[in-house]
């Protein structure tokens, strides 16, 4: 039986990012090419400062390459990328719910279906009785 390979297909060609101009230029990425397949799992491994944060940055859309195109292929997928950072991506003044919900607020996702959605997530991770409390 054929095993269905569920992802998006990532193209990176050529990608470079320079931080800064003239003297305090760095070079974090030069020509960095990659192909990710459908349902691959990669690892991106590397010393510290060697662009990792960069490389994933730029595929999330939070920072613009220099030069060099990225093709992300996400058919039926809801949302092409998402990042999951080191650090927890929390706003402390808001609740827990609120925190949970803001990605599909940002989206214009319509406030029944966002409600609905924000339930199910926090009955997923057990967090439904901590809804009104704070990130702390
Ligand atoms: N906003 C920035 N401005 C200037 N230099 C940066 C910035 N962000 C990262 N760098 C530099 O780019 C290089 C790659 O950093 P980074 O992508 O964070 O590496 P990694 O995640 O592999 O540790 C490092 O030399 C770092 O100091
Ligand atoms: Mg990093």
């Amino acid at each position: 039986m054929a095993v269905e390979r569920r992802g998006a297909a990532i193209e990176i060609i050529g990608l470079r990012k320079e931080y800064s101009s003239g003297p305090d230029r760095v070079v974090a990425l030069d020509d960095i090419t990659l192909r990710i397949a459908p349902g691959e799992f990669v690892c991106i491994v590397g010393p510290s400062g060697c662009g990792k944060s960069t490389l994933l940055r730029i595929l999330a859309g939070l920072t613009a390459q220099t030069s060099g195109t990225i093709k992300v292929e996400a058919t039926g997928w809801a949302v092409e990328n998402a990042m999951v950072f080191q650090e927890s991506g929390l706003f402390p003044w808001m609740s827990v719910e609120a925190n949970v919900g803001f990605g599909l607020m940002t989206r214009g996702i319509p406030t029944d279906e966002a409600a609905a959605r924000v339930e199910a997530a926090l009955k997923l991770v057990g967090l439904t009785r901590f809804r009104r409390h704070y990130p702390h």
